[in-house]
């Protein structure tokens, strides 16, 4: 094969890859997300990338057996839409609340229209997708929060597994 169609195959091959739309299948697979970004020193990645129509699709890759959770549209629980779930028992529990003072409720309102959480060996997987007219944020610069801990469930305390920030949408 000469060098220009090898050139061509391989530049179409990662055009896919880059440009693809992700999956919501609890796998990051390489090129799959637009940007990402480290999270709670190290423990945790996140992952997002714009659907194409104003929408957005998110992930959190967490080393914990335990939950793990993001929140967008605050820096502090109080008010940010929490994205959070846990496998135990090889059954997996995505919940969706919001954020009170230092508690969280779920909320019967979801804005995510696709979600999922595994856990991928030593790693908690969560992807959801939020259509453009549910967005809990408005803007570019998106304010968020995460945090895990060691326990299997939506309620144990993160004690100083969690982190603030915020990052900006393309
Ligand atoms: C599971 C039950 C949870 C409990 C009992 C809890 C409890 C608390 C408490 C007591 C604090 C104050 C800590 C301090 O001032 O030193 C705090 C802060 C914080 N938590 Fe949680 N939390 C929970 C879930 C979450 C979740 C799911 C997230 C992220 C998705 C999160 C993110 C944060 C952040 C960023 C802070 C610092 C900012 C703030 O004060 O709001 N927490 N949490």
């Amino acid at each position: 094969m000469n060098r220009v169609l090898r050139a061509l195959i391989l530049s179409a091959f990662v055009g896919v890859a880059v440009g693809a739309t992700p999956l919501v299948d609890g796998k990051i697979e390489k090129g799959e997300y637009a940007s990402s970004k480290s999270v709670l020193d190290g423990a945790s990645t996140l992952y997002y990338s714009s659907d194409g129509s104003g929408g957005l699709f998110v992930a959190l890759e967490t080393k914990t057996l335990g939950w793990a959770g993001i929140g967008l549209g605050s820096r502090r629980m109080d008010g940010a839409r929490i994205y959070m779930g846990f496998v135990k028992d090889q059954t997996p529990v995505f919940s969706e609340q919001l954020g009170s003072g230092h508690r969280h409720n779920p909320v019967k309102d979801k804005t995510a229209d696709k979600s999922i959480v595994a856990q991928n060996g030593s790693q908690n997987v969560l992807e959801f997708h939020l259509p453009a007219d549910k967005l809990p944020f408005k803007g570019k610069a998106v304010n968020y929060i995460a945090a895990f801990a060691a326990a299997s469930d939506l309620s144990s305390y993160h004690e100083d597994n969690f982190d603030s920030g915020t990052f900006t949408l393309p």
